[in-house]
């Protein structure tokens, strides 16, 4: 068992604990989270172990990137479970602020990212991906990372997050990480451990519909119609999921395709009864 590390509430604390790390000139590694830590996001913390100095990992469950009818309340909690895991993985320090601490208001700056954010996740949650860059611009201020490891599961957000640091000059380089699946192809999420096991059997057709369409490409089809109604149609053989989206973009701007050409990304997202699943695939035509 690992020894266990400092765990910070406040943005004090994870500055004092961080100024003599910036002051001999060590790098840092912010690894953000929402805790409920899986191995999706030990993989980003094992990826920062590797490069930096010192590795903070950030546990908040930020409300201001929840919609008012999704999940917030219901997100999973584990701070003990987070703790040992952090520990256990090289970490270095956790910080996790309550609500108040991030925002004791009154609070009216947003950081708002145009154009990426109009389709997919950006679509279906309004106000989303200004939680997202606000928390995060937050994050870097606070603990001024040189590298921050995003997983390519959430491929919208990595896009944006990357888009916003170049904008706004934030002096931090964004790590893109691989997305990390259970041996049945489903992306593990935190929110896998509210599907229940009926849900659980159907949940691998996200990753299916999109390698079903990965093969027709390879056999030669590039019409983004057809392959859509190809994942569609995978996606049809799990009765309790509902669609929200089947879209195929850009890679680099995320805007919609008709026909694949360069770097794509097919990307899904499904609700079972109250909890939404999201996956994607990058394919080259
Ligand atoms: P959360 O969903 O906890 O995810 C934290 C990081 O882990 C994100 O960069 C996400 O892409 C990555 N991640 C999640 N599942 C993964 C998987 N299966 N494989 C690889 N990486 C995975 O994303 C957020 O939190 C929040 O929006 C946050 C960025 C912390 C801002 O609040």
């Amino acid at each position: 068992m690992s020894p266990p590390i400092p765990r910070l509430a406040t943005v004090s604390e994870i500055r004092d604990a961080l100024a003599p790390v910036h002051r001999r000139g060590a790098s840092v590694g912010l690894v953000p989270t929402m805790g409920a830590l899986h191995e999706g996001h030990l993989s980003l913390i094992r990826a920062a172990r590797e490069t930096n100095d010192v590795v903070v990992v950030s546990i908040f469950v930020n409300p201001t990137q929840f919609g008012p009818n999704e999940d917030l309340e219901r997100y999973p909690r584990d701070v003990e479970g987070d703790s040992r895991k952090c520990a256990e993985t090289g970490a270095d320090l956790i910080f996790s602020p309550s609500v108040e601490e991030m925002y004791p208001g009154p609070h009216s700056t947003w950081v708002e990212v145009e154009g990426l954010t109009a389709g997919l996740c950006g679509r279906s949650r309004p106000g989303h991906f200004r939680g997202v860059c606000t928390v995060l611009a937050k994050l870097f201020n606070i603990c001024r990372p040189d590298r921050a490891y995003f997983g390519e599961k959430d491929a919208q957000q990595l896009a944006v997050v990357t888009r916003m640091v170049r904008n706004l000059d934030f002096p931090v380089q964004i790590v893109p990480c691989p997305t990390v699946r259970e041996p049945d192809g489903l992306a593990m999420s935190s929110r896998n451990a509210r599907l229940t096991p009926e849900e659980r059997a159907q949940a691998p057709t996200l990753y299916r519909s999109l390698r079903a369409a990965q093969e027709r490409i390879r056999a030669g089809e590039r019409d983004a119609a057809a392959l859509e109604e190809i994942i569609r149609s995978v996606l049809t053989e799990a009765p309790l999921a509902e669609i929200d989206y089947v879209e195929i973009v850009r890679a680099d701007d995320l805007s919609p395709v008709a026909i694949l050409t360069g770097d794509c990304l097919m990307a899904v997202a499904v609700k079972f009864g109250g909890t939404r699943l999201i996956d994607n695939l990058r394919v080259s035509a």
